[in-house]
Parts: C-alpha cells; sequence; structure tokens
C-alpha cells in the first residue's frame, strides 16, 4: 500500500513536469543554488575520480581502494528531469550514469533529456523499496542524493530510503547528499525575526532532516584536502537572499519577494562563501565502510 502522503508528492512533481519540462529550474528555481549545486557534484566526482587514479598509479592493482576509476558507476538518485546527469554525462563521457526516478512524468523528461547519451539509463524506481530498483547491490561507485530524502514526509520511510542507497553502493564508494535541516532553517528564521520578518517553514511537499539523519554505521564523512567544501556552504546565500532582501523589501513596503534578483545575485556572489549557519540546504559527503 502507498503512503498517505505518495498522491501529494506525486502530483507536485506531476505539475513541475508540466510548468518547467526540461529546464535547469526544474525543482530548484534559484539560480544560485541550482549553479552551486551543480559546480560541487561536478568537482566531487571530479575529486574522487582522480583520488581513485592517483592510487592505481601509485599502486598498480587497485591495492589499497577497491575501485579503480575506469568504468565508474555513477547514480543519480530522485533524478528528477535529468538534468545533473546531463551535465555530468557531458562532462565525463567515458563514466556510466543511471538516474532513478519515482515520477512518471519526470521520469520521461530525464529519458529526454539523455536522448543520445548511450552511457546513461534512467530507470524506474522507489527508494523505500528497495525491490522496485533494478540495480545490483554493491555496484555504484559515487551515489549523488539531491534533495529526495526530504521529500518522504516520514522519519520511518527517510531512514528506510538510506539503507536502500546504502545497499547500492561498493565499500570505499562516495556519497553526496544536498540534504534540508530543520537546524539550519531554524537559524535562518531566528536571523528574520531580527528584523520582525515572520518564520518560513519547509514546502508543504518536504520534512527536513533533524541533525543526525546521517548517524549510520555504514557512513563515514569524507575528508578531501583538495576539496574541502563545508556542509554550510550556502549559508550567505540564505542569509542574502531570505533575511537581507526580504528585510529591505519590507521596509520599502514591498511585499513582492522574488528569486534571483539584482541583488541577491549581487550581494550573493561578492561575498564569501559558507558565512554562518543559516542554510538549511547542506552538503554531506561519506565513504561508505566495509569491504
Ligand atoms: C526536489 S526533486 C530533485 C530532483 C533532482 N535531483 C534535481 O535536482 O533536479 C526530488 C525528486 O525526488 C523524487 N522522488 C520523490 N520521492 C521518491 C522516491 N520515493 N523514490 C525515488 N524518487 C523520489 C521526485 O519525484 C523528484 O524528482
Amino acid at each position: 500500500m502507498k503512503p498517505d502522503y505518495d498522491e501529494t508528492i506525486i502530483s507536485h512533481y506531476n505539475k513541475i513536469a508540466e510548468e518547467y519540462g526540461l529546464s535547469s529550474r526544474s525543482t530548484m528555481e534559484d539560480e544560485i543554488v541550482r549553479k552551486k549545486e551543480t559546480t560541487i557534484i561536478r568537482d566531487f566526482v571530479e575529486h574522487v575520480a582522480y583520488e581513485w587514479r592517483s592510487d592505481f598509479a601509485q599502486n598498480g592493482e587497485y591495492a589499497t581502494k577497491k575501485n579503480g576509476d575506469k568504468d565508474l558507476i555513477i547514480l543519480d538518485v530522485g533524478c528528477g528531469n535529468g538534468y545533473t546527469i546531463k551535465c555530468l554525462a557531458g562532462d565525463f563521457t567515458s563514466y556510466s550514469y543511471i538516474g532513478v526516478e519515482y515520477n512518471d512524468k519526470l521520469r520521461e523528461l530525464a529519458l529526454q533529456q539523455v536522448t543520445g547519451l548511450a552511457n546513461v539509463r534512467v530507470l524506474p524506481g522507489d527508494l523505500r523499496v528497495r525491490e522496485t530498483i533494478n540495480i545490483k547491490n554493491e555496484s555504484v561507485d559515487i551515489l549523488l542524493c539531491q534533495r529526495v530524502l526530504i521529500n518522504l514526509l516520514s522519519h520511518h520511510d527517510t531512514k528506510l530510503a538510506l539503507n536502500n542507497i546504502l545497499s547500492l553502493v561498493k565499500s570505499n564508494g562516495r556519497l553526496l547528499f544536498i540534504e534540508a535541516f530543520s537546524s539550519g532553517l531554524a537559524n535562518l528564521n531566528n536571523a528574520r525575526g531580527e528584523f520582525g520578518l515572520e518564520p518560513i517553514g519547509p514546502a508543504y511537499h518536504n520534512k527536513y532532516l533533524e541533525d543526525d539523519f546521517f548517524s549510520h554505521p555504514d557512513l563515514q564523512p569524507c575528508p578531501m584536502p583538495s576539496f574541502n567544501i563545508p556542509k554550510n556552504i550556502l549559508s550567505t546565500h540564505y542569509y542574502v537572499s531570505r533575511v537581507l532582501h526580504a528585510a529591505l523589501l519590507q521596509q520599502l513596503q514591498q511585499s513582492d519577494w522574488k528569486r534571483n534578483s539584482h541583488f541577491v545575485k549581487f550581494v550573493s556572489t561578492a561575498l564569501p562563501d559558507g558565512v554562518g549557519d543559516y542554510a538549511p540546504l547542506q552538503f554531506h559527503f561519506f565513504i561508505k565502510k566495509g569491504g
């Protein structure tokens, strides 16, 4: 039996599919956030592959790491309209890519998005139900999960999905989760309160995670000395767009908060990233233990 929130999620993404088609703004209207996500995902894949390639060069056989960088399999769970996979497949043409998408309309768009790319497959699948995902256990080298777990509106289901995701990844495989957290939202709302701005909540189709969500026996934080992305890298941007900009608009008695304004693009770009802890949306990098 489908969970009671399923219809809410499916009809939300049906509308998104219809409205945004193949656009990069599908599921993420904020241009700065989308751009930052795509850049970091791309750099993550490049760094992991480089690390494995260096290991291979130094140790011949994949002595200390099981994964070489040849034939890497990169899985994007909840791939939406396939925008991220299309970008990666264009940049790193020798790897294989799989997208898993639950929503039929978004999955059709993802298939369209990657038409002609022989190294990309897009599959149906519900992350809550392992049997619906036609991918072998421990076969994935790099796992990407971009704003997906927050769509599972029960704590039990997010835990289930995390275990299913982990079952797909090789030991020593790498994982990147970009997900939203309640604590970041609370900090953001405290900052808004200083200007008399109303608190904002998660969207109706989201349930934000608690800080300890990724405390899992199979997950270990993934240190990469040459690639040090703090989890709060979007903090400055959230402060600028949801506090500073909103406060100025309130002062000017303009009720229309709009995304991607000149003001936000300018100030967010001019300031250093990752100041404070005001971003609900955070980046978490892991190695799958074992092996
Ligand atoms: C916020 S969107 C992000 C899509 C894509 N990662 C992107 O960045 O554009 C969340 C995605 O998760 C998918 N999703 C929601 N529940 C899912 C489930 N149980 N199994 C697999 N995908 C799911 C949605 O259909 C949607 O495509």
